[in-house]
């Protein structure tokens, strides 16, 4: 297999493991202990250069590549490959002292100071400057190095300034808009100007959508986020091209953040990067964090098309930037690990190498801890290094999902723009919901873009999927019309992509294929539920459907308790050409959700991995000769599955049936050169 990605894991051997180093915060001394520790812990790949640029760029006009020199040849001579990031995420202080205009603003109008990171304005013709004359020169320097196998373009584009209200960004966002509607009263027009006398009569009377009186213009306000993510992604171009003229053996990738950042359309950056990688953090306040990290994962692998992809970050235990930082668990950072491993990562990479003494990230865990080899961390980190070296025979190895979770920033934006039905009503929520759905279902899916090509899918599912264009809609209806099996969720298909209501009945762009008609959305108070006539309480929302078509499944109860669309369809199915199409219309638990994707699963012929009991997560990855199915333990009990294969990396199968004890992971290799019996 011809990927870039797999000339990287068969340049390091096997799959890539390592993390952030940063020795710039370190002295010498340590360097060599740090590659010797590196070595040990089977560690072949560091992250080099995220913030070095005040080092390697002392002065404006002056570098000074000595340590970055040193760094790299000594990880050279100790076979560690090096993952060079182009050091733009942080200007230093001289380019601040020098371009203070090029600092970003917020919508308030406050100009924020420097003393962080990602200090610049996307905007910024200064900032632009000196971060493509910086990309010119590291790239002249190492582009031949020989530790280098990876470009890593900035450090996670847009997580802290994607959003500039500055005068620049308002020039900058007049020539996008100038750019996508050509003329004025298309602008008026879509963005619906004329009401509340907003209409513009001169390019130049248009600006970011800053703090106001009242509600801003969601048209306004959608196109921003647009633009903001186009600005970061025009840079990211720059720099990529830079790298492909002067150093074009070397492959591109940028850590894209998943559901971590809402501001960059994280597709966009995927697509123009030659590998995948991401990052992803526990959320602490969820105790299925383990979810939520494979939700991420499944976006990792729709970005990369189906093919495997990098974790460029995600840490060995606690992280400093969440209200309360909750330190992993002995086992769970393997558990995390290969739970990645398993949907399709070829790499699994952490923040950072050595535990910092110093700066703002002292209380962030590391690879090598404040207590050294003494701590529990670096034995685990250890540990992992071994164990992945067992399992080198998984890379390449492709992970097929039976089902596409369609999952876009675009109806993120829009969804939660100000003045909607409800503000309870959260994107990630529905998502979150509809994914956990099939995970506890152990089906696997991909999470792709809702234009993406959905021909080979058993099943499509679209929480809350809420702008949609008319092309796009096409895009489901087709599917369905050929004969696939389409759950559309509550509150989907009710705007274009200017956040324009579909008319003739909601939800407009899917009225037809579903068979149906939303009369009136009915969101419930936080304090309110509604019943369905199965006893199941729901809450938050609630839609009055009239049947155009299709055949209620479940029905809110025909009681009071029902709430305001007692007696309607709560759940739908319509029969669309050679296909079905379901509809939620209302946001059912999780449980209820299960059930009514298990039944379309079934229909759809999208099944379990394999049988396995709660909270045993299954997922296979499949290669030319072999599968590999990873079955984890997300349990205190011990769990017995039946499979066919013999255990990787120690796992022992015994009748026929493989133990995973609580907490475990194990790896099955199953042949895929004996026909089944
Ligand atoms: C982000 C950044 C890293 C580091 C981690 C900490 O992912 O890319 O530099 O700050 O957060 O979790």
């Amino acid at each position: 297999m011809n990927h870039p990605l797999t000339d990287v894991t068969r340049t390091l051997g096997g799959i890539a493991y390592g993390g952030d180093y940063n020795p710039e915060q370190w002295p010498r001394e340590v360097w060599r202990e740090d590659v010797r520790l590196m070595r040990e812990a089977g560690v072949n790949l560091v992250t080099v250069g995220v913030f070095s640029w005040s080092r390697i760029q002392p002065r404006p006009g002056t570098y000074d590549w000595s340590l970055l020199d040193e760094v790299l040849d000594l990880l050279h001579a100790h076979g560690i490959a090096v993952d060079l990031a182009t050091a733009t995420a942080a200007p230093p202080p001289w380019f601040t002292r020098q371009h203070p205009d090029a600092r970003p603003v917020t919508a308030s109008g406050t100009r924020l100071a420097h003393g962080s990171r990602q200090v610049f304005c996307p905007s910024s013709p200064a900032y632009a400057e000196a971060a493509d004359a910086l990309v010119t020169a590291l790239a002249a320097r190492y582009g031949d190095h020989p530790a280098l196998v990876v470009w890593h373009v900035h450090n996670e584009w847009g997580n802290h300034n994607a959003l500039c209200y500055c005068d620049t960004s308002a020039d900058a966002f007049r020539s996008w808009l100038r750019e996508r509607y050509k003329n004025l009263d298309a602008l008026n027009d879509v963005w619906g100007t004329d009401f509340w006398s907003q209409r513009y009569g001169d390019w130049e009377e248009i600006d970011p959508p800053r703090d106001t009186t009242a509600f801003r213009n969601p048209g306004q306000e959608l196109d921003y986020h647009r633009f903001c993510s186009d600005a970061l992604l025009t840079r990211h171009r720059a720099e990529t091209t830079i790298l492909r003229r002067i150093a074009p053996r070397v492959p591109i990738t940028t850590n894209v953040m998943g559901t971590l950042e809402k501001k960059v359309d994280g597709y966009a950056f995927a697509a123009e990067c030659d590998l995948v990688s991401v990052d992803h953090y526990l959320p602490a306040a969820d105790p299925d964090g383990h979810i939520d990290l494979a939700l991420n994962a499944d976006l990792a692998r729709g970005m990369a098309r189906g093919r495997p992809w990098l974790l460029m970050e995600h840490s060995t235990s606690a992280v400093n930037w969440q209200p309360v930082n909750v330190a992993k668990q002995p086992g769970e950072m393997r558990r995390n690990s290969l739970a990645h491993l398993a949907r399709g990562a070829d790499g699994l990479m952490f923040f950072q190498w050595r535990q910092s003494r110093v700066g703002a990230e002292k209380w962030h865990s590391a690879m090598l801890p404040h207590a050294g080899t003494e701590g529990r961390v670096w034995k685990e980190a250890k540990a992992l290094g071994a164990e992945l070296a067992a399992l080198r025979e998984v890379t390449g190895s492709r992970v097929h999902g039976d089902v596409a979770m369609l999952f876009d920033w675009h109806t993120w934006w829009a969804l939660e723009l100000q003045a909607r039905p409800s503000d309870q009503t959260r994107y990630l929520d529905a998502v979150r919901d509809w994914y956990e759905a099939l995970w506890t279902l152990n089906i696997t899916c991909d999470l792709v873009p809702p234009d993406a090509d959905l021909t080979g899918y058993r099943a499509v599912v679209a929480p809350s999927l809420y702008l949609l264009s008319d092309h796009d809609a096409d895009n489901l209806s087709r599917y369905v019309d050929q004969g696939g099996h389409l759950a559309v969720g509550c509150f989907s298909g009710v705007v274009d992509e200017y956040d324009r209501v579909h008319l003739g009945g909601n939800p407009g762009a899917l009225r037809e294929v579903l068979g149906l008609v939303a009369d009136e959305y009915l969101p419930l108070r936080t304090q309110d539920h509604a019943l369905l006539e199965d006893g199941t309480r729901v809450r938050q929302w609630v839609e009055r459907v009239e049947t155009r078509g299709c055949t209620p499944v479940l029905r809110f109860a025909d009681t009071t308790d029902g709430g305001p669309a007692h007696g309607g369809p709560a759940v739908t199915r319509h029969s669309f050409g050679r296909g079905t199409a379901w509809y939620t219309a209302t946001r059912l638990p999780v449980t209820a959700l299960r059930e009514v994707l298990r039944t379309l699963c079934a229909q759809a012929g999208a099944h379990p991995v394999v049988d396995a009991p709660p909270g045993l997560e299954a997922v296979r990855r499949t290669g030319e000769e072999h599968a590999y199915l990873f079955l984890i333990n997300h349990t205190l009990d011990t769990a017995h599955v039946s499979v066919t294969g013999v255990g990787v990396a120690g796992a022992e199968i015994t009748d026929g049936r493989v133990v995973v004890p609580p907490g475990d992971v194990v790896v099955v290799r199953e042949d895929l050169t004996i026909a089944p019996a």
